[in-house]
């Protein structure tokens, strides 16, 4: 594991996002050493991030349901319409998502219009859900393997897979609150976590002489 550790902390990389809504590319560059107190630290600013609205609203489990919560739904309720994303899930038994989230260069402005930054916009795997969960519970998911859709470190803080809608998040439009931090921020404190050895507050700690 330290090997494996050493190997990611070796290689640097850097994605260049040339569609990102900011513009901005995002380094990913892991730093040498973090101690498990700020490990955990940055653990708490990405929990902040993972039980946001943007990103929880569609990091639900098995109901397939996604959520409208969030100041700027008022009161948390499932998506309306029926809308349920099945185990395809981008409802492919019933709407498709891209009914409606289908991708358009232009910003979201436009207040409870349907979000439009991807044709891949859809639910997470069922054991990426996030919604209503605690802070160790998603702690422990997301650095199990076996829940975190196979991802090392580095894959984990690329999120390459939905660039697009992570950008989208941070600067969602239309009234829409962004998630906290920003995606840098986000990036740089998941990398600290995985260095400081993905410490969740569960966790017990051997004694010196253990
Ligand atoms: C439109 C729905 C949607 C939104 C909004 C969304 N995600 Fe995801 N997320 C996904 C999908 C789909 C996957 C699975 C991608 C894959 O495995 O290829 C995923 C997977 C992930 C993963 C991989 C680990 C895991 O547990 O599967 C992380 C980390 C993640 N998302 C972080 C975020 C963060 C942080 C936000 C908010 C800033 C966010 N997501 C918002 C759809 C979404
Ligand atoms: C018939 C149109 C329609 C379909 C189909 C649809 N949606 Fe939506 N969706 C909307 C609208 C409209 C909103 C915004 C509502 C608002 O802001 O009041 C929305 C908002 C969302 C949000 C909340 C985003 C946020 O954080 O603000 C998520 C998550 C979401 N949809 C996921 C999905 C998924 C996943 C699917 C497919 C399983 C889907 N939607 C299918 C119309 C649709």
């Amino acid at each position: 594991m330290r090997k494996l550790l050493s190997a990611l902390i070796a290689a640097t990389l850097t994605t260049t996002a040339a569609w990102a809504a900011d513009g901005e590319n995002v380094v990913i560059e892991p730093p040498e050493a973090v101690s498990r107190e700020d490990g955990l630290s940055a653990w708490d600013r990405v929990y902040e991030v993972a039980s946001h609205p943007r990103c929880s609203n569609c990091h639900v489990g098995a109901s397939g349901r996604p959520m409208w919560s969030g100041p700027s739904y008022g009161r948390a309720r499932p998506h309306g319409m029926n809308i349920v994303a099945g185990e395809s899930r981008i409802g492919a038994e019933y709407v498709l998502c891209s009914t409606c989230h289908a991708y358009r260069e232009t910003l979201n402005d436009m207040p409870h219009a349907a979000p439009q930054v991807a044709m891949n916009w859809q639910l997470p795997p069922a054991e990426a859900e996030w919604f209503g969960k605690s802070s160790v519970e998603i702690c422990e998911q997301l650095r199990d393997p076996e829940r975190n859709g196979d991802r090392g470190l580095l894959e984990l803080a690329s999120h390459l897979d939905h660039d697009l809608i992570l950008h989208w998040a941070w600067n969602p439009g239309g009234g829409r609150e962004p998630a906290p931090y920003s995606l840098q921020e986000h990036v740089n404190d998941v990398l600290a976590w995985g260095v400081a050895g993905f410490p969740c507050t569960s966790d017990t700690i051997e004694g010196e002489d253990g």
